[in-house]
C-alpha cells in the first residue's frame, strides 16, 4: 500500500514554492504566496504543489477541503519552445523527429489536446488527470494509475519531464516516439476509453474549440492520426526540467549552489552506491538514465507475493472520519490487484526469458516531486527506494549484476537523498504556472459531445 510520508512531501511542496516565488519575483511578475496575476486573477502558489487535498483535520467536524475546482486555476502562460531552442543547464539538445519540426502553434494546438476530458470516451478523463502538472506531471496520490470510471491501470503514472528524450516509451519500452505514444492511453479501455482512433478523430472534428486550430498548425491539414500525435508530441516535448541546484554546481561549477551534504551524496552515487552504473551522469549534461532495462527485483517480488521492504505487518486504516483500525497487509493484499498482477516488464515485448521483469531504467531529475516510485508505485518515500537499493534489491535468478547489498552508513542515505532532492529543475514552476493556464477541455450543454444530443453522427 502506498504510504504517504508527509515530513517528505513538506520538503519537496518547500522546495517547489520557494523556487517559484524566487524565479516570478526574478522575471519581474509580482507573486507572493498568493500573488496576483491579472485585475481580479490570483495565483495561490501554495496550493499550485502537492496533493490538492492535504487531509489534515479531515476527522475533525469542520474540515474544509483544500481542493479547488479546475476552471477556478489560473496560471501564466509561458513561451515554451525556448526551452527547446536553449535546453536548461544539465540537459543535451533535444532530438526533434525530421517531420515534426516544433511550432508554437503546434505546441499550444498539443497543450489544448493535452487537457481536454472530450478525447475520453465519457468526456471525464484527459491525459492530465494522470500526468498532473503540478504533481511532477506524474500522481502522487495513488500508486497505479486509474482511468476512466475508476479503472485500474498496472502501472504508476511516469513523470513527463524530459520525455523528450526518451528512446522507449512506458516501462517496458514497447513505443518509440511520443508521436506514435500518445493513441495508447487514448484507445485503452482502462485510461481514457476511446473505441477507436476515428472516433476521437471524429470528437475533434466537432469541437468548436479546434476550428482552424489543426489546419493553422498543419498547412492546412486537419486533425488526423499523425497530427494528433504530433501536435500532442510538441507540447510534450517542451516540458524540459533541469538547470537543478545540481546542475548549477556539477555543470555551472558554482560550488554554493548546493550544500557539501549534496556533494557527499554525489560521491556516494557515482562510487560505493553504484547508481550512475545506470543512472547516468555525462561530463557535459545527465539524463540519469541509460536507456535500457534492468530488473532490480521488484517485479518478481510481486509476481512471488513477497514481502517487500518497509512493509509493517499491519496498516493503519481510515474507515470512516475518526475511525482507524489496524489491517493485516495479508487482508489489504489479498484485495489488492496490483499483488495478483504479474507485470513480467521487457519479457512483454521481447518473449525472451531472459527478459523477465525488466523494467526501462527512469530518470531522477525532479525525482522529489514524482512518489511514489518504481513501476507500480511500490516504494511510497527517497529514502525507501534508496533502503531498497541499500539491502541489493530482491534476489531473484534474473537480478541485475550491479543490484546487489551496498553497506551505506545512515550517513551515507542522507547525503544520497540530499542529492536527489537537489536534481529538481528551476523551471518546474515555469511549467506548472503554463499548464494552470491551460484551457481545460470541459463538456458544456452546447456541445456537439453532450451525451443527449445524439450528434457524434452515430
Ligand atoms: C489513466 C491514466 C493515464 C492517462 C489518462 C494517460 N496516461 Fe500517460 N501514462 C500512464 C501510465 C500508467 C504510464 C506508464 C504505462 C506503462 O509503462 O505501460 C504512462 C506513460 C506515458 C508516457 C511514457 C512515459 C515514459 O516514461 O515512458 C507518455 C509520454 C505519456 N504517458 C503521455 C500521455 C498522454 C499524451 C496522454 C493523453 C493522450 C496520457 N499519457 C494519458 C497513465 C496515463
Ligand atoms: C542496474 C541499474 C540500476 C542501478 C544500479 C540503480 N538503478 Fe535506480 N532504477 C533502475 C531502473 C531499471 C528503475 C525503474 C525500476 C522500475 O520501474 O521498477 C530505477 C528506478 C529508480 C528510482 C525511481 C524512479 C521513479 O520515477 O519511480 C529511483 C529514485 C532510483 N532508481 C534511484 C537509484 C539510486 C539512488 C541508485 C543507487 C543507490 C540506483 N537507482 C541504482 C536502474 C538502476
Amino acid at each position: 500500500m502506498f504510504k504517504w510520508r508527509k515530513s517528505r512531501v513538506v520538503k519537496a511542496v518547500a522546495l517547489a514554492t520557494g523556487l517559484l516565488t524566487a524565479i516570478l519575483f526574478g522575471s519581474g511578475i509580482s507573486a507572493q504566496t498568493s500573488g496576483s496575476l491579472d485585475a481580479g486573477e490570483t495565483f495561490d502558489v501554495e496550493q499550485a504543489f502537492g496533493p490538492g487535498d492535504i487531509k489534515d483535520g479531515y476527522e475533525s467536524a469542520d474540515y474544509q477541503t483544500q481542493s479547488r475546482s479546475l476552471l477556478s486555476r489560473r496560471g501564466i502562460k509561458q513561451d515554451l519552445i525556448q526551452y527547446i531552442v536553449k535546453p536548461p543547464l544539465g540537459l543535451p539538445s533535444v532530438p526533434i523527429p525530421e517531420d515534426n519540426p516544433v511550432t508554437r502553434e503546434k505546441i499550444d494546438l498539443g497543450r489544448l489536446l493535452f487537457f481536454d476530458r472530450r478525447l475520453s470516451i465519457n468526456n471525464t478523463v484527459s491525459c492530465a488527470n494522470c500526468h498532473i502538472p503540478e504533481q511532477g506531471f506524474t500522481n502522487n496520490e495513488i500508486s497505479t494509475a486509474v482511468g476512466v470510471e475508476g479503472r485500474l491501470v498496472i502501472r504508476n503514472s511516469p513523470t513527463l519531464y524530459n520525455a523528450a528524450y526518451l528512446k522507449h516509451l512506458f516501462l517496458d519500452g514497447r513505443e518509440i516516439s511520443l508521436e506514435n505514444q500518445v493513441w495508447q492511453p487514448m484507445t485503452a479501455r482502462n485510461e481514457m476509453a476511446a473505441p477507436s482512433i476515428g472516433y476521437v478523430i471524429n470528437k475533434i472534428n466537432r469541437i468548436g474549440d479546434y476550428d482552424g486550430l489543426f489546419e493553422a498548425a498543419f498547412d492546412g491539414r486537419g486533425a488526423d492520426i499523425a497530427t494528433v500525435g504530433f501536435a500532442l508530441a510538441s507540447y510534450q516535448r517542451t516540458l524540459l526540467s533541469a538547470d537543478s541546484p545540481f546542475d548549477r554546481w556539477y555543470f555551472g561549477k558554482d560550488e554554493s549552489a548546493v550544500s557539501e551534504s549534496v556533494k557527499r551524496g554525489f560521491a556516494v552515487f557515482a562510487g560505493k552506491g553504484q547508481c550512475a552504473v545506470c543512472h547516468q551522469v555525462h561530463h557535459d549534461h545527465a539524463l540519469f538514465l541509460d536507456h535500457k532495462f534492468h530488473n532490480t527485483g521488484i517485479g518478481y517480488a510481486v509476481s512471488t507475493g513477497e514481502a517487500m521492504i518497509g512493509s509493517n505487518q499491519t496498516t493503519r486504516v481510515q474507515l470512516a472520519p475518526g475511525i482507524f483500525t489496524e489491517l493485516s497487509n495479508e487482508k489489504i493484499k489479498s484485495v489488492s490487484r496490483i499483488k495478483s498482477f504479474n507485470d513480467l516488464g521487457l519479457y512483454r515485448i521481447t518473449e525472451n526469458p531472459a527478459d523477465r521483469w525488466k523494467f526501462r531504467t527512469q530518470t531522477l531529475r525532479n525525482i522529489a516531486l514524482t512518489a511514489p516510485y518504481m513501476h507500480n508505485g511500490q516504494l511510497a518515500t527517497l529514502r525507501d527506494v534508496i533502503d531498497f537499493y541499500d539491502q541489493g534489491g530482491i534476489s531473484n535468478e534474473l537480478l541485475s549484476p550491479f543490484i546487489r547489498p551496498l553497506g551505506l552508513t545512515d550517513q551515507d542515505k542522507d547525503d544520497l537523498e540530499a542529492l536527489l532532492i537537489a536534481l529538481t529543475g528551476t523551471n518546474v514552476p515555469q511549467l506548472v504556472a503554463d499548464a494552470f493556464a491551460a484551457q481545460i477541455g470541459e463538456l458544456s450543454i452546447d456541445d456537439p459531445n453532450w451525451a443527449h444530443e445524439n450528434t457524434l453522427g452515430y
